[in-house]
């Protein structure tokens, strides 16, 4: 069927057998934990990773998520893709990196594995504020672009992940500039700016 999406074999193999899934009962004392997403929406993530302190490495990556396949398939590769890696290192891995390591995912799933690496800085961010090492911490404040209906720069680039493409549908998902339209050009920047980032 035409537009029908033909999921790799190597998507597949991680979605059937996921690799460090964190289980319930483990009381391993895990250096850096981080969590991201919702519930509500049932899209939450957890990762939790163990660190050798001596040369900043990652020695062991789980996770445990209720998200779809495509959530559960790249955070099963990304978990695999930074066992070894220094925390800089890992902490630079791009849902686009992981994506790539996996085949492939249709574009209106690219925003399903996005979790797994914010989860990840998130537990790096942990193990860094843990270990006296906050000045390596490296927030990731969302910045307000359209004032009058109070949209931010995250917001912006969730609509992209979601599917929007152009400024109108820009405006479908997020009612930004439908006010005093001052925020047009910045927005127009972001939104080319991150279709780069996630889609180029
Ligand atoms: S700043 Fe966006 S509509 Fe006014």
């Amino acid at each position: 069927m035409e537009n029908e999406w033909v999921y790799t074999e190597k998507l597949k193999e991680h979605f059937m057998h996921p690799q460090n899934v964190l289980s319930d009962d483990d009381k391993t004392p895990y250096d850096g934990r981080g969590i991201v997403g919702n519930m509500k929406c049932g899209d939450q993530m957890l990762m939790a990773i163990k660190v050798d302190k001596a040369n900043g490495t990652i020695t062991d990556c789980r996770w445990k998520t209720y998200g779809c396949a495509s959530a559960i398939a790249s955070t099963s590769i990304l978990s695999e893709m930074v066992k070894g890696m220094k925390l800089e290192e890992a902490y630079k891995v791009s849902p686009k990196d992981v994506v790539k390591q996996l085949g492939g995912l249709p574009e209106h799933k690219i925003h399903c594995s996005v979790l797994g690496d914010k989860a990840l800085r998130s537990a790096i961010n942990d193990y860094y504020a843990k270990n006296g090492m906050s000045d390596k911490i490296k927030t990731e404040e969302a910045r307000i672009v359209c004032q009058c209906m109070n949209v931010t720069d995250h917001e912006i680039e969730n609509a992209v992940l979601e599917g929007a493409r152009t400024y109108l549908e820009l405006q479908e998902h997020t009612k930004l500039g439908t006010v005093c339209g001052q925020c047009k050009p910045e927005a127009e920047k972001l939104l080319s700016e991150y279709i780069n980032k996630h889609f180029a």
